[in-house]
């Protein structure tokens, strides 16, 4: 019932927040005629219109017997305009070009629909499974069930683990993640590994052997021999047991990492907790370069996070209902201040993906995607965050920061200038606690702030980042998503959980390349 109170108390704050404009709101109505008054027919009337009969030239010319009189005067004779005598093969052949172009129409149509289908890649952001034109959806790639005719969602899955980007390749025959070792690694296979991963290969950045740590475990080597091109193909796997001796006998390096775009989380910001959204301060230009403005009508709504050139992470209350149009949305990258956000610098956006379990209600999978028209052009002042890999683990109290252009007190309008400060994470345990958020807080959901209030994110802040640096970069924790109130005591900000939508996020780039 907290939470009932909530959604009543945040649509009063976000009309407040926005009083300076009314929000956007559209409405398709049918086409309307312009002379819709036309006269109305009354009953007993006749209904329709009066039409007189075309004229139809008869098809078969009548014999007109010719009786001679005595007439002097010459009797006129009926000559058959001319017209009439080749219309006849005119309409044949008119009727004969018709059907061609029909016809010819529908082999268009019929072709292009088969190229379609057979040829390029799957429509409905699905994944294709192969060559065989089978698509399926992302939720079931990788996930230990064969759903590809050759098993294709199988046996392509790599992905980037822990905070080393550690290559990883899941072997369905035993149904486990195992790290691919560097030897005989080449470009060529790191770039089909960053494809794999929805990355455009031309992004790809490098892959490098990593220190060496003893212990034992199964790798996946290359087997240069395997004649085949396919990557995964060539792949086995193998069980070192390894101390640095073995290490240096056999001469293998075991692990390796693999970058995929230019790179991530790299800020010109010198973490430095100036201390004062609710509580912060005004952001410098490259402070948080993947926060993003996210505009309907000219007006801020949301924040998000850019996580390649194409692709923003936001949250799914972001884009619901009537904000669910990609039209009506334009990005702006690597800008502090709203009034200097203005069309032109503003990116379209073409595609707009929803987590398919968003709950509206209880905020569950608060997470969405949005795919730009055309790439963005990376700065110091606009570059992308690091996903959270899988296996990556974040101090329970670690401290991060949240930024965005949102209310600085509870009931404000949102900002002028982005913002930004600096908060903790709070434990899942501590933030379900009965007088906090009494149970609310499900696991795809994170808490951060301070149980004494003051400093928190607000209305206007959503979808936004929330960001901890580790191993020297800045890596996205969650998504700015709801909160009781803003910035008061016991009712920290509440986020999406980002560890949890990593793979979901993957897959939906790899399906909508
Ligand atoms: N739902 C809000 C928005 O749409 C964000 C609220 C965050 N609230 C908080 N107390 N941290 O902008």
């Amino acid at each position: 019932m907290v939470y009932q109170k909530l959604a009543k108390g945040e649509l009063l704050e976000i009309k407040m927040a926005s009083n300076s404009r009314p929000p956007p709101y559209y409405e398709n109505y049918a086409y309307q005629p312009e002379n819709a008054g036309l006269p109305r027919y009354i009953n007993g009337h006749n209904m329709y219109p009066h039409y007189s009969p075309p004229y139809y030239p008869r098809s078969v010319p009548h014999y007109i017997p010719r009786v001679s009189t005595r007439q002097s005067t010459p009797v006129p004779t009926i000559v058959q305009p001319k017209s009439t005598k080749i219309c006849i093969p005119r309409l044949r052949k008119v009727v004969l070009l018709l059907s061609t172009a029909i016809l010819v129409t529908g082999m268009v149509i019929a072709g292009v629909l088969i190229w379609y289908f057979v040829t390029d890649s799957c429509s409905g952001s699905k994944i294709q499974c192969g060559t065989l034109g089978v698509c399926v959806s992302p939720s079931k790639w990788c996930d230990g069930v064969n759903d590809c005719p050759n098993g294709e969602d199988e046996n392509r899955c790599v992905r980037l683990y822990g905070p080393d980007f550690l290559l990883e390749v899941y072997s369905s025959k035993s149904k486990k993640w195992y790290p691919v070792c560097y030897d005989d690694w080449n470009d060529i296979h790191g770039m089909t590994a960053c494809e794999d991963l929805g990355y455009n290969s031309n992004t790809y950045l490098s892959s490098q052997a990593l220190p060496f740590i003893t212990g034992s475990r199964s790798f996946m080597r290359l087997n240069t021999s395997a004649v085949n091109v396919d990557l995964y193909k060539k792949l086995y796997s193998r069980w070192y047991i390894y101390t640095l001796s073995t290490f240096k006998a056999v001469g293998v390096h075991l692990t390796m990492w693999c970058l995929c775009d230019a790179y991530c989380g790299i800020s010109s910001k010198v973490a430095n907790p100036r201390n004062r959204i609710v509580g912060g301060s005004a952001a410098g230009l490259g402070d948080w370069p993947w926060q993003v403005s996210l505009h309907i009508q000219d007006t801020h709504l949301c924040g998000g996070s850019i996580i390649t050139r194409e692709w923003i992470v936001t949250a799914a209350h972001c884009v619901e209902g009537l904000h669910s149009n990609a039209f009506y949305w334009r990005v702006y990258p690597g800008i502090l201040t709203q009034p200097e956000m203005h069309p032109p610098k503003g990116y379209r956006v073409a595609r707009i993906i929803s987590h398919p379990n968003y709950d509206s209600t209880s905020k569950n999978n608060d997470v969405a995607l949005m795919k730009l028209q055309s790439p963005l052009l990376f700065s110091d002042f606009t570059s992308p965050v690091c996903l959270p890999n899988p296996g990556m683990m974040f101090q329970p109290t670690k401290p991060c920061w949240i930024s965005g252009w949102g209310a600085k007190r509870q009931g404000g309008n949102t900002s002028k200038e982005l913002n930004a400060a600096i908060v903790h994470l709070i434990e899942p345990s501590i933030c379900n606690d009965k007088y906090i958020y009494n149970g609310l807080i499900l696991p795809t959901m994170i808490c951060a702030g301070y149980l004494q209030g003051m400093v928190d994110s607000c209305q206007g802040d959503s979808g936004g980042p929330l960001v901890t640096l580790k191993n020297a970069l800045w890596w996205l924790v969650g998504d700015t998503s709801w909160g009781t109130g803003c910035a008061s005591r016991n009712k920290p900000g509440v986020y999406g959980n980002m560890t949890m939508f990593t793979d979901w996020i993957y897959r939906n780039m790899q399906a909508n390349k």
